[in-house]
């Protein structure tokens, strides 16, 4: 696969650094089940929006032995959980460019926590790859780079509304995430933190656990068919009604597969549970908000600019993200 990206490349035209950074992605419409769990490709598509200035900065360089990484500026012992997918990814690259990295990583949001980490970084790391070895490589290969990272991670390459394709090949070349041109100003997100703790079960594992075990699973892929039509329609009429059901409707059918798996996956704490039923109760109240819920305990809502104030009187510690730019 990198071998078809990148072994028709220059190398050795490097800088001294690569520098990029890339915002993380929430998705609206869940990727949870793979084909291919070598090169990450989904058994469906999904739909995200990026979270601009949320996400990851990072800078490479060439080093002479061996590849180290440092995170939040401590270097990354090669026991840490996250070692091996990093390691493993530069050793990937390496094969081809036949260098050895220094990778450093500073995150702006919870690492490992569900508030979709590993996107912002995979697709920063392709990014200053690219940029160290003045690759130009296209979108649409840095999409594929990246989400060999990890999945999630082809959706955080370009802004706003993005559709990360399935594909069909097994080489995975169609599998790359396009963005829609749909500009939605009004549309806010807001982060519900309630845990910040690194979460127990990896996406990779709860998913192919979920494949595995769950018979609710084998519905998967029609939810997601259905949703991505809903999805869209929403998207292009501006229907935030919706937007809001869809997602939210998506999020729990994803976490029924996940509580249907043997043992279950359970990702929500008993304040997840709180919390949803508070913002249940707000729309019952006529306040439009809605959540999705990702492999952890967070939550990310929904809303719309105009019901900002009325959100954070509720949510004061909420973290608001307006996707496409602040509304006057
Ligand atoms: C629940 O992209 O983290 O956030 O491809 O194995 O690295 P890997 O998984 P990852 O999974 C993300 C799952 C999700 C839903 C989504 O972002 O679509």
């Amino acid at each position: 696969m990198l071998t078809t990206l990148l072994s028709d490349l220059d190398h050795e035209n490097t800088v001294q650094h690569g520098h990029a950074f890339a915002h993380t992605n929430i998705a609206l419409v869940k990727y949870w089940g793979k084909r291919d769990t070598t090169l990450n490709l989904p058994m469906t598509d999904s739909l995200s929006i990026g979270l601009p200035g949320h996400g990851t900065k990072a800078s490479i360089s060439i080093l002479a032995n061996e590849h180290q990484i440092i995170i939040n500026g401590a270097f990354l012992a090669t026991e840490h959980p996250a070692w091996n997918n990093l390691h493993a990814y530069l050793e990937n690259v390496r094969t081809i460019t036949q260098h050895h990295y220094l990778l450093s990583l500073d995150f702006n949001i919870p690492v490992a926590a569900g508030f979709a980490s590993s996107a912002s970084c995979f697709a920063s790391i392709a990014l200053a790859l690219n940029a160290l070895h003045q690759w130009h490589l296209s979108t649409a290969s840095l999409s594929i780079m990246a989400r060999l990272g990890s999945g999630s991670a082809a959706r955080s390459i370009e802004p706003g509304f993005c559709i990360w394709h399935a594909g069909t090949q097994e080489d995975g070349m169609d599998s790359f995430a396009t963005p829609l041109p749909t500009q939605w100003p009004e549309l806010c997100i807001g982060l519900l933190h309630i845990d910040h703790g690194i979460k127990k079960q990896s996406s990779r594992l709860g998913m192919q656990h979920t494949q595995e075990t769950s018979l609710l699973f084998h519905a998967w892929p029609n939810q997601v068919a259905r949703d991505l039509t809903l999805m869209t329609d929403a998207i292009n009429r501006h229907d935030f009604k919706l937007l809001g059901e869809t997602a939210e409707n998506n999020a729990e059918s994803m976490h029924a597969c996940m509580q249907s798996s043997q043992p279950a996956l359970i990702y929500s704490l008993p304040e997840t549970l709180a919390q949803k039923q508070r913002i249940i109760a707000l729309r019952a109240e006529g306040l439009p908000i809605y959540y999705t819920q990702d492999a952890g305990p967070n939550l990310k809502c929904v809303f719309l600019a105009t019901n900002k104030e009325f959100v954070l009187s509720h949510f004061p510690d909420m973290t608001v993200i307006h996707p496409f730019g602040a509304t006057a």
